[in-house]
């Protein structure tokens, strides 16, 4: 039952955030005994598939030096989430601070959201010890996820939940297009991402919720500044995107077994680099969706300043 809303209140979905109640309830898993059921990596499989890590774009590569460079980025792929769910899980139970003493369905879905971030974090600490185990020393995750949540979490709400509903998005689109069907991809790497997606699917519905409500709320001044925050965040993440392309080859080309020739390796970095952008960037911006809510939300003028910052990134 929903507490009566004053007349300052913006509406509240009460019954779209029970029906993510209901359904996060319904398909909760247990890291251990739902994914990974006793299970270690088989690295005789590919990790991200081609659809994302782009491997299959390096055709000078042999099939096994694709396939660990696609696990390298299976790796990262894991610690990235794990990076980013960091600030989510924090800026979720901030925005839940304001349905305290309002919608009880509101307040918790958002706890059981935060809950799953935290949960989220757990496991791919545990698939970055378990791909450890199997891969030669000498990776490194660049970005710390403490440092990364302080300085997106200065930014204003409304561009960290602009941010927020493009990964979980993106996440989506990553499992549904790229990951399901992938014949190569290892089993329980998949089984990881399918949990991960089932929860995921409540949180991209939450976000939205929140941000549309975050917008209502803010001045044309304060939009204006927001849109500014949301194009220096997109920045500091192809800065990290930047960095960890940059390391991941680097780890690729010392355990890969082959001298690899200058062009070579330029050719490596350049695609990882492309790979990532296409990750986390663009293969979110691309999807309507997100598309539909930003351009609802903003100017034109403030969409052409989001297409200039983005013009480098997607080209
Ligand atoms: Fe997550
Ligand atoms: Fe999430």
């Amino acid at each position: 039952m929903s507490a009566p809303q004053s007349s300052l209140q913006p509406h509240v979905d009460s019954a779209r955030y029970a029906k993510c109640v209901e359904v996060s309830k319904r398909i909760r898993w247990d890291i251990d005994r739902d994914v990974i059921r006793g299970r270690s990596f088989d690295f005789a499989n590919r990790f991200l598939p081609d659809g994302l890590s782009k491997v299959d774009r390096l055709d000078f590569l042999t099939a096994n030096d694709q396939r660990l460079l696609s696990q390298i980025q299976g790796r990262t792929y894991a610690n990235m989430f794990g990076l980013v769910e960091r600030f989510i899980a924090a800026k979720v139970l901030e925005v839940s601070r304001e349905h305290w003493l309002g919608d009880q369905n509101a307040l918790e879905a958002l706890v059981r959201f935060g809950d799953e971030e935290i949960k989220h974090q757990e496991l791919f600490r545990r698939i970055e010890r378990m791909c450890a185990e199997g891969m030669p020393e000498g990776y490194t995750f660049v970005p710390e996820p403490n440092a990364v949540a302080s300085a997106v979490l200065a930014k204003s709400t409304w561009a960290v939940l602009a941010l927020t509903c493009h990964i979980e998005l993106f996440v989506l689109a990553h499992y549904r297009e790229s990951i399901d069907g992938d014949k190569n991809v290892s089993e329980l790497w998949k089984d990881v991402f399918l949990h991960h997606w089932r929860e995921e699917s409540q949180h991209a519905i939450l976000d939205e919720m929140e941000w549309v409500r975050e917008n209502a709320k803010l001045a044309p001044e304060a939009r204006d500044a927001a849109v500014d925050d949301l194009i220096a965040l997109v920045g500091a993440v192809d800065g990290i995107l930047q960095a960890q392309s940059a390391a991941d080859t680097h780890y690729f080309v010392e355990i890969c077994g082959r001298p690899m020739a200058a062009v070579e390796i330029e050719a490596v970095k350049a695609t990882v680099l492309a790979a990532y952008r296409w990750q986390y960037i663009v293969s979110g911006v691309q999807i309507p969706r997100f598309g539909q809510l930003l351009n609802g939300m903003i100017t034109p003028q403030q969409g052409e300043r989001i297409g200039a910052a983005l013009a480098p990134i997607m080209a």
